[in-house]
C-alpha cells in the first residue's frame, strides 16, 4: 500500500473519507502524532493494533472533538470529573471513566474503563469532527518504538502499512498525555505528562502521583511494556561531570558515543557530539524524541544528561529512563 503524507483542508477532508471507508489514518496532535481508526467498529480498532504491532491487552485512547462527545462513551459522570473535564480539555491528557456499552472491548483491551482525550491540537479536533465517530488512537509509531512527534516519524515506522498521514508539523507537547483515573476514590495518575500532579491536585484537591518505571499490576497495562526505546544503548548521566567520563570511556571502547544535553552546557563538550535539546524545559518536552530518533541513526551510544525534577522535567525524565532501562552513571 503507498502511504500518502498530505497537509492542509484536503488532507483532512481526505483522511475522515478514508475513516469513513474503515482504514487507518495517522493525524498530528499537540503531544505526539497518533494512528486512528473507528473508536466504535471493532474490525476498525483490529487494524490500528496490527499496524503498531501492539499487544492487544494494551488499551487504546478514544479521541473525540467536543466536550458533549464524551456522554455516550462513558457509564458514569461526576461533578468532580465535570470540574476536571471543564479544566483541562481539550489539553494533553487522557481521563479514564466507566465505559458505556457502545464502547468495544477491543478498544478497552476488555477493562470496565475507557480513556478519553479531547486534542487541543484545531488539525486534531477538525480531523475528528470531520469523521462523524470517535477515532480511537494510540501514538502512530511500532510497538516500542520512539513516539512521533513530526509526519517523516511516522512514515519511518508505518510506510507501507496505512494510506495517509496528516502532516501538521512538530507536535508541541513533544511527549504523550498524562493517564489520569477518575475511577477511584483518590484520581490516580498512570502516566504522567504537560499537565502536572501539582495542577491537577490545584483542582480536585488530592491525586495519587504514579512512580517508578516498571509496575506490573499497573493498572495502565501499557507501563509494563519496555517503551520509548530508542534502538542503540542508551544511559541516564547524573550531572555533566559524569557524562563526560562516561562519554569518554564510550570512546575509547570503540564506541561513538553521543551526548543530549542542555543548551546551557554545549561549551562544555569541547569537540564532543552533543545534541542542544534547548535551554527552558518545554524545548527539553518538545525535543526529546526527535533527538533520541535522529541520535539513533548517527552514533552507537547515547549519554542523556539528567534533567531534574521539576514540573514538565519530571515527565520527561519517566520518558528518559524507560528508553535508557533505568541506567544510571
Ligand atoms: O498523547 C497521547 O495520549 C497520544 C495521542 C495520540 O493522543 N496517545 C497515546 O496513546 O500515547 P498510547 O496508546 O500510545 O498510550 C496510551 C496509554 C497506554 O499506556 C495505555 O495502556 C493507557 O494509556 N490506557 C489507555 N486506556 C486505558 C484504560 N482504560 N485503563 C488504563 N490505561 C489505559
Ligand atoms: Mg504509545
Amino acid at each position: 500500500m503507498e502511504t500518502l503524507i498530505e497537509s492542509g483542508e484536503q488532507a483532512i477532508k481526505l483522511g475522515a473519507e478514508l475513516i469513513r471507508a474503515g482504514e487507518i489514518v495517522a493525524f498530528p496532535t499537540e503531544t505526539v502524532y497518533g494512528l486512528g481508526g473507528n473508536a466504535l467498529d471493532s474490525s476498525c480498532v483490529a487494524k490500528i493494533y496490527e499496524a503498531k504491532g501492539r499487544p492487544a491487552d494494551n488499551p487504546l485512547i478514544v479521541h473525540i472533538a467536543k466536550i458533549e462527545d464524551i456522554y455516550p462513551l462513558v457509564s458514569e459522570f461526576s461533578e468532580r470529573n465535570k470540574k476536571v473535564v471543564e479544566k483541562f480539555m481539550p489539553g494533553p491528557i487522557t481521563l479514564l471513566f466507566p465505559k458505556s456499552e457502545i464502547v468495544p472491548n477491543s478498544v478497552t483491551a476488555g477493562l470496565k474503563t475507557v480513556g478519553i482525550r479531547m486534542p487541543k491540537c484545531e488539525i486534531a479536533r477538525k480531523f475528528i469532527e470531520s469523521c462523524g465517530t470517535p477515532i480511537a488512537a494510540p501514538s502512530a509509531n511500532a510497538s516500542t518504538r520512539v513516539s512521533p512527534t513530526t509526519a517523516k516519524h511516522v512514515y519511518e515506522d508505518m510506510k507501507g502499512r496505512i494510506p495517509l498521514i496528516i502532516d501538521g508539523g512538530d507536535s508541541e507537547v513533544g511527549i504523550e498525555s498524562t493517564v489520569l483515573d477518575l475511577t477511584r476514590g483518590i484520581p490516580t495518575i498512570l502516566r504522567p505528562g504537560a499537565i502536572t500532579a501539582e495542577m491537577l491536585a490545584e483542582v480536585i484537591g488530592s491525586v495519587r502521583t504514579h512512580k517508578g518505571e516498571v509496575i506490573s499490576s499497573a493498572p495502565a497495562p501499557g507501563m509494563k511494556y519496555k517503551h520509548y526505546a530508542p534502538t542503540v544503548p542508551m544511559v541516564v548521566a547524573k550531572d555533566m561531570n559524569s557524562l563526560i567520563v562516561e562519554y569518554d570511556k564510550q570512546y575509547k571502547n570503540g564506541l561513538k558515543p553521543l551526548a543530549l544535553i542542555r543548551g546551557q552546557v554545549v561549551s562544555s563538550m569541547g569537540d564532543r557530539q552533543y545534541v542542544n535539546l534547548g535551554f527552558t524545559d518545554s524545548e527539553v518536552c518538545r525535543n526529546i524524541y526527535s533527538a533520541m530518533r535522529n541520535s539513533e541513526k548517527v552514533c552507537d551510544y547515547i549519554i542523556c544528561i539528567d534533567l531534574g525534577e521539576n514540573g514538565l522535567c519530571k515527565s520527561v525524565m519517566n520518558r528518559v529512563l524507560k528508553a535508557s532501562g533505568g541506567k544510571m552513571v
